[in-house]
């Protein structure tokens, strides 16, 4: 997370927290031909009778938050936190899940979108995963769309029988979602089935040339997927995905976004355009670990109190390292001080900080370099928080 806000804020991202709890229609406007709405929601009706939801996404909550409070545009967005999903668990699939995710409403410029992708792969470049693929395709204009859906119903539906019985069932919801089968009998099929490509109006044509452009301007790498539709239904021209490589292909998509451009109005707010995307947390730290890369640095603790007089000046000394903006930690429970610097040296810390009964009687503390063979020093304990934020702020390694 603090990886993520670092590369978002310094876009002009701003943080959004968002309701975990909010009525289900914000999110039936999802669409109610995906299984999101109609199979994975947790929703029930509260003690005032009011039918609720968990939020499955945020994106529907980003857009009531905008067509309620009406900021000003371009409303750049930034959010984390847990989602809901009744789904069947497995490795990369939870009921509860974490995304970090951005939004921007308000702006129609083919290069947001290219801005917006940008900034998912810098993430991931920043966490240092390499095996990161990004596909997109464009699901044109509604009415681009919708003629789209009718050839592929078509299409689809002259295979009859010979289609999985899961993909007649999808097919009759949602023919788009078909293109989705990993089934074998339905493969055959996909491959013929007509492409999104030859029905984009000549506006959806150039939206997505001018994405395409701008990502080789970036040097990001992509592949367009003609097949590539997302489970969501709001999307309109750009969508986008990021495939984890080395995950297993039905959980592999570690996040994903497009335009949402109706999605505001349908919310109850005026006519405003929408693009943003959501990243799988707990499937991007799966990849971490598949590629042995860490999401997350250690912690980095400057200090670690070592405190043999009982452990309340430990308390103290700890409390003035911190709020002088070092990281501090200390050893509990009055252990000995072969246990205390067992964990002091454990903990990745760069100084022990020693206090025993001498230096309390002598108004001193011992600060023990702990990562090089520095000698340890002894200095007045009124000068300890001026000694560190020197080493802070000079970097240094001695103190
Ligand atoms: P989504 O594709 O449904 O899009 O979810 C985004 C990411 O959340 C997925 O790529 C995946 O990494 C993660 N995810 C989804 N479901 C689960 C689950 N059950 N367990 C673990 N991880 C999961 C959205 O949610 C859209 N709101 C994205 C968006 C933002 N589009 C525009 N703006």
């Amino acid at each position: 997370m603090a990886v993520f806000a670092d590369v978002v804020k310094r876009a002009g991202y701003g943080q959004l927290m968002p309701p975990l709890l909010e009525d289900l229609g914000v999110f039936t406007r999802i669409g109610d031909a995906t299984d999101v709405v109609t199979k994975e929601m947790y929703d029930f009706f509260d003690k005032g009778d009011r039918h609720v939801a968990l939020r499955p996404e945020v994106t529907a909550s980003v857009c009531r938050s905008f067509a309620q409070h009406r900021p000003t545009t371009p409303w750049k967005v930034f959010y984390s936190g847990p989602n809901f999903r009744y789904e069947k668990p497995q490795r990369g699939r939870y009921r509860q899940f974490d995304q970090v995710g951005i939004e921007v409403l308000g702006v129609d410029d083919p290069l947001l979108d290219v801005e917006v992708i940008a900034l998912a792969w810098e993430f991931y470049e920043r966490l240092g995963l390499k095996q990161v693929r990004l596909i997109i395709n464009s699901l044109g204009e509604p009415d681009d769309r919708t003629r789209y859906v009718e050839a592929l119903r078509a299409h689809f539906e002259e295979a009859g029988d010979d289609l999985s019985e899961q993909s007649r069932s999808t097919l009759s919801r949602n023919p788009l979602r078909v293109l989705d089968s990993k089934r074998e009998p339905d493969q055959r099929f996909i491959e013929s089935a007509p492409q999104i490509a030859d029905f984009h109006s000549s506006e959806a044509a150039e939206h997505f040339e001018a994405v395409t452009g701008g990502l080789r301007a970036l040097d990001i790498p992509f592949a367009v997927e003609p097949k590539l539709v997302r489970g969501l239904d709001y999307y309109r021209r750009t969508i986008f995905e990021f495939q984890g490589e080395t995950l297993n292909s039905a959980q592999n998509a570690l996040g994903g976004g497009g335009r949402y451009d109706g999605l505001v109005e349908a919310l109850g707010g005026p006519s405003t355009p929408g693009v943003g995307f959501a990243l799988g947390v707990d499937r991007t730290l799966l990849a971490c670990d598949d590629e042995g890369v860490f999401a997350t640095q250690s912690i980095e603790l400057d200090v670690f109190v070592v405190d043999v007089t009982g452990g309340l000046h430990a308390a103290v000394v700890t409390g003035e390292l911190r709020a002088a903006g070092l990281a501090a930690d200390r050893g509990y429970d009055n252990r000995s001080m072969k246990a205390q610097m067992k964990l002091a040296n454990r903990s990745g810390a760069r100084y022990a900080l020693i206090i025993g009964d001498d230096e309390v009687a002598a108004g001193t503390v011992v600060v023990k370099p702990l990562r090089t063979d520095d000698e340890q020093i002894t200095i007045s304990r009124p000068d300890l928080i001026a000694h560190f934020s020197h080493d802070t702020t000079t970097g240094t390694d001695s103190p």
